[in-house]
């Protein structure tokens, strides 16, 4: 630990802290443009200046000491940043003096020079630093007479992210996470002084599978995500906490939603899951809620054609469907997708039917090293702690074999579709039974014999245990469309109607139920489990969040850029 004195006050911080860091840390928050916690510190933007000094050496080159028995501080003269240095023992810090202030208001109007101040029009309106700062330390009238330096508008970087390179204070950040952090150095700046753009460099584009945490790290309207561009206010959005469900690694999320739809996705900072950032593929894999896909009231099959029929007949000829059936003529696929309460329900209805083929559908895809995991399951690892989920896909296997051979008289899908694994739509014409659990309809829904239709991540509440192990908790951000209703509701209602009253009303009950058997999950409830989650399990199945390792590279650059 070193002693530091902020603001005439003396703290203890562990050596290696960084100023920026320390001086929030007690309450001196300190703006700034270009610092960013998880990336490299270049410290060019100097919003972050301050006053700064080392202790005063008596000529014995010791330390001399105050009335207070720290040591004097010796203020250096000019003002210095504070986002490239560490804490060292005896070091003085000011963060609101007058010549701080003086360098705060210098360093806006320098940044606002030729900044084009289309705040009414811009997306970063809202959450914008420059906005923020701007109120704090800018100033009301401009003393700049000459024309403001033109620059490209609406430039598509990539796919994903549009550019107005007027807005850009130059801070690099975008250029440091491409680097850093997305391994794919695709950015920078290209002429010079009131002329230095930010550009793609030639022939490249910036279309990475993570170009959209550029958006939110940019602390300008520079870069917007072209699919959000203009289509709502920030102030308007309500934020939910949840997490991304479209693979294993559970990366946790502020989904932004108006009015029952969802605007955009954001990442949260958890630095066991996934530091601050997210993949664009599961950022923008939120569009399907709101597909023309979706399933609103349920339907049973009745003449050989699907009618939409109430909750309760729906539910009651469900369960009168698999009655005349043993256990080895049904056959369940669970997904990996469904949460623990649901999995748990589902272990349930198995068990009260006796049926023994019951599995999730495996679901895999390329992987990266940064964050995005090969398991696209989001709950893989409840299933398997629940017990549903063979050893790579055995029973999904055997399933398969036992719905072609015909044995299985009644299939149950809760979420997937069974074309995915291999059982083709000539055998779910010819199953007596074929029960689909789902909210979006698929090739194979129109054989079904009754359709309960059931609700998306966002739109219901519970908990999936991540790749890594990390038990985390689901929060509805919107309501499901049409009577369609929480899966665990659905699964509850079924098992009630086959095997009689089970005592649970709320998914609290679920959960309690579940912790009171799984010995990983005893002592929690949902809401113990907390916006960062909770480790539950040893699991090593979704790549290591850019942490460690891209600090090591983060200090590695700063070596390169400022040699000791
Ligand atoms: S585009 Fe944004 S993040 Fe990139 S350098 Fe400009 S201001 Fe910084
Ligand atoms: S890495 Fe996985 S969990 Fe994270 S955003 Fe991408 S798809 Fe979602
Ligand atoms: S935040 Fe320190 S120089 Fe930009």
């Amino acid at each position: 630990m070193v002693n530091v004195q902020i603001d005439g006050v003396w703290h203890q911080f562990p050596k290696g802290t960084r100023l920026i860091e320390a001086c929030e840390q007690v309450g001196s928050y300190v703006p700034r443009y270009c610092y960013h916690k998880k990336l490299s510190s270049p410290g060019n933007c100097r919003m972050c200046l301050i006053e700064m000094g080392i202790p005063k050496m008596g000529p014995d080159r010791k330390p001399v000491l105050g009335e207070d028995g720290h040591p004097e501080i010796n203020w250096m003269p000019r003002p210095q940043i504070c986002c490239a240095t560490d804490v060292s023992e005896g070091l003085g810090v000011r963060t609101n003096s007058p010549l701080v202030e003086e360098c705060r208001h210098g360093v806006m109007e320098f940044l606002l020079i030729n900044h084009p101040l289309d705040c009414p029009i811009c997306d970063q309106a809202g959450e914008c630093r420059l906005q923020e700062f701007s109120v704090e330390y800018g100033r009301q009238d401009s003393r700049f007479l000459e024309n403001k330096v033109k620059k490209p508008k609406n430039v598509e970087l990539g796919p994903r992210v549009t550019l107005d390179d007027e807005r850009c204070i130059l801070c690099s950040r975008c250029i440091r996470f491409c680097k850093e952090i997305a391994n794919d150095d695709v950015l920078g700046f290209i002429d010079r002084g009131s002329y230095s753009t930010l550009t793609a460099h030639p022939g490249r584009r910036l279309e990475n599978n993570y170009s959209l945490n550029t958006v939110d790290i940019c602390p300008v309207g520079a870069l917007t995500s072209s699919d959000f561009r203009f289509k709502m206010r920030v102030w308007f959005l309500k934020e939910t906490k949840s997490f991304c469900t479209s693979c294993a690694t559970g990366c946790n999320t502020i989904i932004g939603s108006r009015e029952n739809v969802i605007y955009r996705q954001t990442p949260r900072e958890n630095d066991a899951v996934n530091s601050c950032w997210m993949c664009d593929y599961g950022r923008l894999n939120v569009d399907y809620l709101q597909s023309d896909r979706r399933l609103f009231e349920p339907l049973l099959r009745e003449e050989n054609v699907l009618q939409p029929v109430t909750w309760s007949h729906a539910i009651v000829s469900a369960a009168a469907q698999l009655k005349p059936f043993v256990g080895w003529q049904i056959a369940i696929l669970a997904s990996g997708r469904m949460t623990n309460e649901e999995l748990w329900l589902t272990r349930q209805l198995a068990k009260s039917l006796g049926v023994t083929l019951l599995d999730i559908v495996p679901r895999t895809g390329p992987g990266d090293d940064i964050l995005l995991s090969e398991d696209r399951n989001p709950n893989s690892n409840g299933a398997r702690l629940l017990g549903l989920a063979s050893e790579n896909g055995k029973m999904a296997g055997q399933i398969r074999e036992a719905v072609l051979s015909g044995q299985v008289k009644a299939l149950i899908s809760l979420g997937e579709n069974p074309v995915r694994l291999g059982i083709g739509n000539e055998f779910l014409e010819r199953l007596p039974v074929y029960l689909v659990m789902d909210l979006l309809s698929n090739e194979t829904t129109g054989f079904a014999t009754a359709v309960l239709p059931s609700l998306g991540f966002a739109e219901k509440r519970g908990s999936m245990i991540n790749g890594k192990g990390r038990l985390q908790r689901l929060n509805r951000a919107v309501r499901g469309p049409g009577q369609a209703r929480d899966d665990w509701e659905i699964l509850r209602d079924l098992l009630q109607a086959i095997s009689g009253g089970n005592g649970i009303y709320t998914i609290e009950d679920v959960f309690r139920e579940m912790s009171g058997v799984v010995p990983e999950l005893s002592g929690l409830t949902l809401s113990r489990i907390g916006d960062l989650g909770v480790q539950v399990m040893e699991a090593h199945r979704s790549p290591n969040p850019p942490g460690e390792p891209a600090r090591e590279k983060v200090r590695e650059r700063e070596k390169e850029k400022h040699p000791q």
